[in-house]
């Protein structure tokens, strides 16, 4: 091609929208030329007042930029040649590949020894539109990335953005925060070795002033992450970049290596943050496995009940009230392997504790089942105990740096999953624990940050972080190629490892280790923006939480776990025959319902803090049924005060529906009705239901 010839654009279709690209004129980058319902678009050009005295690459909407190609603005790609010598730049090759779902954009530096591939991918069944890259070293001689983006987003936002994005500590996780940018920038990210709690890898950015169009840009991976969104003094786009952390990653190419970086989903919606709310949802539910029930079971977990306590014949107890309860799996937490009566010893010593289990898990699984449930554990393989057969065999299977002494966090430390040995033993681990008893469900948990990563002496050692990464994610995959049976509920002392790769290795999620209600609601609140309830696990425990610790009621912390995947985790020994009828009748109501909450889509009606906060499902096309969760925080308040009243806000437009909670029916654009709170004082479940015979106008 030569810069004379017209400018090649290729169109990705995705449901609803059009993700348009070209060639800029010297065919040395690729740039948006259009995101939005399809149109015919003219390749991008930038008025030239805004270029000024920078290169017309810094200024462009490049999809992705190195150093060497962009020399004032922010570049995804940092490359090392070695010697002082830096970046790369850019001409595209003949051998693209592109169709209206997958794009691939190959390009060669100016040495003739990097291969850089654009790689763009959608579905008619969503909105999102995935990207990565790769690099290949062709040349005899070494490169380091010092920085390793997946991709650049160019959000024709204008100047004034509003970035909403998710917060948070342990056991308060993904609150929901927004922050305006003007000619500034935002960084937010995870150098824990693991997705981590202060951050979750997803923002959402609008116009300050016009929220209606808004974008979704979120990054699947696991590890050490950043992601920038930097919004300009002027001109219109808005860039928003990710990728592993530069901080804890130095990539090695050697010669004929390839580098392939996570991958970036952005999703388009001219609905607002709902409208990305939706659009997040509808494309997660396409990465779980299966739509049905079996991998997002009722669980009953012993650990707030027992903690490291564990005894065959108490858990058994337990297994019949959860049977009791209606519970669909029976899960043995923390504290079943030998050695492990506290949080100090045993981990890395994967075989069930003699003293505890002396015929092994088998019986007590046996007897789970004979209750007609599924039989799960707990298992933290990536960690290791120094007081444990395992650490004692291996001490050099932990990350740590030279000569310095390792960090214990929680009395544990990290396994190194860069060594092949390492991750081959977890995989043997894996398999030989699931074929030690009929166990269909495995908690993954995750305890700590990885501190001191790296291999001093390997040259791939400053990659620790994505090798880890990447070994979790075989061993996730191994479990769902080999164990199809089992239900994978991702962990990492609570929300610490949500993202979306993890979503599509996982069936469930735990959000939090807070499970006080209110506090709970409000973690759930923001996950939900971002996750869908399919994948939320949330069980009822005992009062009081771990950090709110303020009472509600036991319908009400039922309605909170019904909002996702709702489970138990009290000591069900404390609860009398009252509590337990109860408890069975909310969890059957649940069951009945979960069709709704877990196809349907979220509306929230107000923020958890409000005195008044509801989260309505609508139902999917085969089960239209409309289900409202009200929450009212202050009993007292509304004992003194009106009635609370609430409107639907999104019913099938023309439908009436019926409840058995009022008379009249209810309908799109009605009146608000008043709440009964016949489910509990401080909570009520509402259920409205289409009428027969009605029809769509
Ligand atoms: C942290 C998890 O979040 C808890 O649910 C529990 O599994 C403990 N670890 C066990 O150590």
């Amino acid at each position: 091609m030569t810069a004379t010839e017209p400018r090649p654009q290729w169109e990705l279709r995705t449901r609803r929208t059009a993700y348009i690209v070209s060639l800029l004129p010297a065919r040395d980058g690729l740039v948006l030329d259009h995101w939005g319902a399809p149109a015919a678009t003219a390749p991008w050009a930038e008025p030239t007042r805004v270029v000024g005295m920078v290169p017309e690459s810094d200024v462009s909407p490049l999809e992705f930029a190195s150093d060497g190609q962009r020399h004032t603005a922010f570049a995804e790609l940092l490359i090392d040649r070695g010697n002082g010598r830096t970046g790369a730049r850019w001409t595209v090759l003949d051998d693209l590949a592109a169709d209206s779902h997958r794009l691939t954009v190959p390009f060669i530096d100016e040495t003739g020894t990097l291969r850089l591939e654009l790689h763009y991918a959608t579905s008619p069944e969503h909105d999102a539109v995935r990207r990565w890259v790769r690099l290949t070293n062709t040349g005899s001689e070494a490169v380091e990335l010092r920085r390793a983006f997946s991709a650049g987003w160019n959000l024709p936002l204008g100047p004034h953005v509003r970035v909403e994005h998710l917060a948070g500590w342990w056991a308060g996780e993904t609150r929901r925060r927004s922050t305006d940018l003007e000619a500034a920038t935002l960084s937010i990210g995870s150098r824990m070795g693991i997705t981590g709690f202060e951050h979750a890898p997803v923002l959402t950015l609008t116009a300050a002033t016009n929220t209606s169009e808004a974008y979704g840009i979120a990054l699947a991976w696991s590890g050490s992450w950043r992601m920038r969104a930097e919004s300009p003094a002027v001109g219109r786009h808005v860039r928003v970049s990710g990728g592993p952390h530069e901080d804890t990653t130095v990539v090695a190419l050697l010669p004929g290596e390839t580098y392939e970086s996570p991958e970036s989903i952005g999703v388009r919606s001219d609905a607002g943050s709902d409208g990305i709310r939706r659009a997040w949802h509808e494309y997660e539910r396409t990465l779980a496995r299966d739509h049905g029930e079996h991998h997002r079971p009722v669980v009953y977990n012993s650990w707030y009940a027992t903690t490291f306590n564990v005894r065959e014949e108490h858990q058994a107890v337990l297994a019949e009230r959860a049977a009791r309860l209606g519970a669909e799996v029976f899960v043995l937490d923390d504290g079943w392997f030998a050695g492990r009566d506290d949080d100090t010893r045993g981990l890395g010593d994967w075989r069930p504790d003699s003293q505890k289990f002396p015929d092994g898990l088998r019986p007590l699984a046996d007897r789970v089942r004979g209750l007609g449930m599924r039989f799960g554990v707990w298992i933290e393989p990536e960690c290791v105990d120094p007081d444990s057969d395992l650490f004692r065999a291996h001490p050099d299977w932990i990350y740590r740096a030279d000569g310095r002494p390792a960090l214990t966090i929680r009395n544990q430390y990290v396994l190194d999953l860069g060594r092949p040995e390492v991750e081959a033993w977890i995989a043997d681990v894996l398999r030989r624990l699931l074929d030690s008893a009929p166990i269909t469900y495995l908690k993954w948990d995750m305890n700590r940050a990885v501190t001191d990563g790296g291999r001093p002496g390997d040259p791939h050692g400053r990659e620790w972080s994505i090798q880890h990464v990447r070994a979790y994610h075989r061993l996730l995959d191994l479990l769902r190629s080999e164990f199809p049976e089992v239900t994978v509920e991702a962990c990492a002392s609570g929300g610490a490892r949500i993202d979306l790769a993890v979503l599509a290795r996982s069936d469930v999620v735990w959000t939090s280790d807070e499970v006080g209600p209110r506090d709970r609601l409000a973690i759930q609140h923001g996950f939900l923006t971002a996750y869908p309830a399919s994948v939320m696990s949330s069980w009822v425990t005992d009062e009081p939480g771990s950090v709110d610790r303020s009472s509600a009621s036991l319908g009400y912390r039922f309605a909170v776990a019904m909002c996702g995947v709702l489970g138990v985790g009290a000591d069900l020994l404390r609860w009398n025959d009252v509590e337990l009828e109860r408890g069975a009748a909310m969890v059957a109501a649940y069951k009945d319902l979960r069709g709704v909450v877990h196809r349907g889509e979220a509306y929230f009606h107000g923020d958890p803090a409000d005195p008044t906060y509801a989260i309505e499902f609508r139902g999917p096309d085969d089960d239209p049924r409309q289900v409202l969760l009200v929450f009212d925080r202050d009993r007292e308040r509304r004992r003194d005060r009106d009635a609370v009243r609430i409107r639907p806000v999104a019913l099938r437009p023309g439908t009436s529906y019926r409840s058995d909670a009022f008379a009249l029916p209810v309908t799109a654009g009605g009146p608000p009705f008043t709440v009964p709170f016949r489910w509990a004082e401080d909570a009520d479940v509402l259920v409205l239901t289409p009428i027969d015979n009605q029809e769509e106008p």
